[in-house]
């Protein structure tokens, strides 16, 4: 049966980060993968989560499974931190959650919930997008297209080109959104797109699939999913995938929800069937640690204003890099204008470079990014700034 198979390439992303670590020049630079890193290039556990861990350590009392949609504790918390604490819709019926293996994991299943309502459903993701979203799309069967989004030339937002193609769209299409920190571009959907984006959807009647992977790495935690907010207030359906890999740093853990909203409670309780049903089947029920972890910290004040704070540290550190690369880069006196990389949020941003100068990046200076240019902001550090804008400036 084996040697019918023939070897895949290695993953576009993950296949960077194994390079890297075989890589023995003392002077590499991984920018490749999106995990957080120090100054030091660490990703250490956050306080606030090792202490919330160490809770969990002392309280735990069976290893047994937990309820088949995740610890209620963190499906509660995420909830509101996703929507607000005092959002209409929790109170609604119409919004249902579950617990699931990482943002990947829960994006699996809400395509598989997709395809159960409608197999005809074609998901739009944006030009460009995390590559492990075409990947995950096609892996259920379901069609997809991609919407215009980013000018790569001009290294701003397609915004016009954007809402033209959403005003064609129908019922029978789901349009997935990033909703902060776009992956891989860094460019975000602005509070006026947002706006006419939710209008489109209830117009047209497509509906919003939302991937909030970096909640609080943009501006703040409720800035960051603001859009997002007013989009699910006013459209009929809608799905959200969340992640707590960045912001909670629990990357290993595999932490993540799918919420589903649904237009009458009735319907809500029907999709959660599904979407239990369809979890049975992939994996049977969530890992426990990641999931009580958080659950344990936002039930607790304390350690919610702890975690808050390390978390705006992240964002500030990843805010500062963006500047100092920008300053390194226009020191060098380099013609291309790298000051949108300031405009930007998250972890990520493209420099613009063709694939041929990244490869020549990476084999004369040992620094790793995506084929498509995509660096991760936080791989940067005062250390190496000037190494990788020697670099640039060297290949530009
Ligand atoms: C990334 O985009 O680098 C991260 O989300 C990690 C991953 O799984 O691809």
């Amino acid at each position: 049966m084996f040697q019918q198979l023939t070897s895949l390439p290695p993953d576009p992303l993950l296949g960077i980060a194994v390079a890297y670590r075989q890589d023995t020049n003392p002077k590499k630079v991984d920018l490749g993968v999106g995990v957080y890193k120090t100054e030091d290039g660490n990703t250490p556990i956050l306080t606030s989560v090792s202490k919330s861990l160490q809770i969990l350590l002392d309280s735990e009392d069976s290893k047994s499974y937990i309820q088949a949609r995740g610890n209620q504790a963190f499906l509660d918390g995420m909830e509101k931190l996703v929507l607000g604490a005092n959002n209409p819709l929790l109170t609604s019926g119409r919004v249902e959650s579950v617990q699931a293996p990482g943002g990947t994991g829960s994006l699996k299943l809400g395509f598989e919930l997709i395809k159960r309502g409608n197999p005809n459903a074609k998901i739009w993701v944006s030009d460009p997008t995390w590559a492990n979203h075409v990947a995950l799309i096609k892996s259920t069967g379901l069609a997809t297209e991609a919407y215009p989004y980013y000018d790569k030339a001009n290294s701003k937002l397609k915004a016009d080109e954007m809402l033209s193609t959403l005003a064609e769209l129908g019922p029978n299409d789901v349009v997935l959104l990033h909703g902060c920190c776009h992956n891989p571009t860094g460019e975000d959907i602005t509070p006026e797109l947002w706006t006419k984006i939710a209008d489109l959807a209830v117009e047209k009647g497509f509906v919003p699939f939302i991937d909030i992977a970096y909640q609080g790495f943009g501006a703040d935690l409720e800035t960051d999913v603001a859009g997002v907010r007013e989009l699910v207030s006013k459209v009929p359906e809608a799905l959200i995938v969340t992640s707590c890999s960045k912001n909670f740093g629990l990357y290993r853990e595999r932490t993540g929800l799918i919420t589903t909203i649904s237009e009458t409670p009735v319907s809500a309780g029907i999709a959660l069937t599904h979407v239990l049903n369809i979890a049975r089947e992939i994996y049977s029920m969530p890992p426990s640690y990641g999931g009580a972890a958080v659950g344990i910290l936002l039930a607790d004040d304390a350690l919610t204003t702890e975690w808050k704070t390390e978390l705006a540290e992240m964002c500030g550190r990843m805010r500062n890099l963006r500047a100092l690369l920008v300053d390194k880069l226009h020191e060098r006196n380099v013609e291309k204008d790298f000051s949108f990389i300031n405009n930007q949020n998250g972890m990520f941003t493209f420099l613009g470079i063709n694939p041929e100068q990244v490869q020549q990046i990476r084999d004369e200076y040992a620094i790793y990014m995506a084929g498509s240019s995509r660096i991760n902001i936080a791989g940067i550090s005062n250390s190496n700034v000037d190494y990788i804008a020697d670099a640039v400036a060297a290949v530009l």
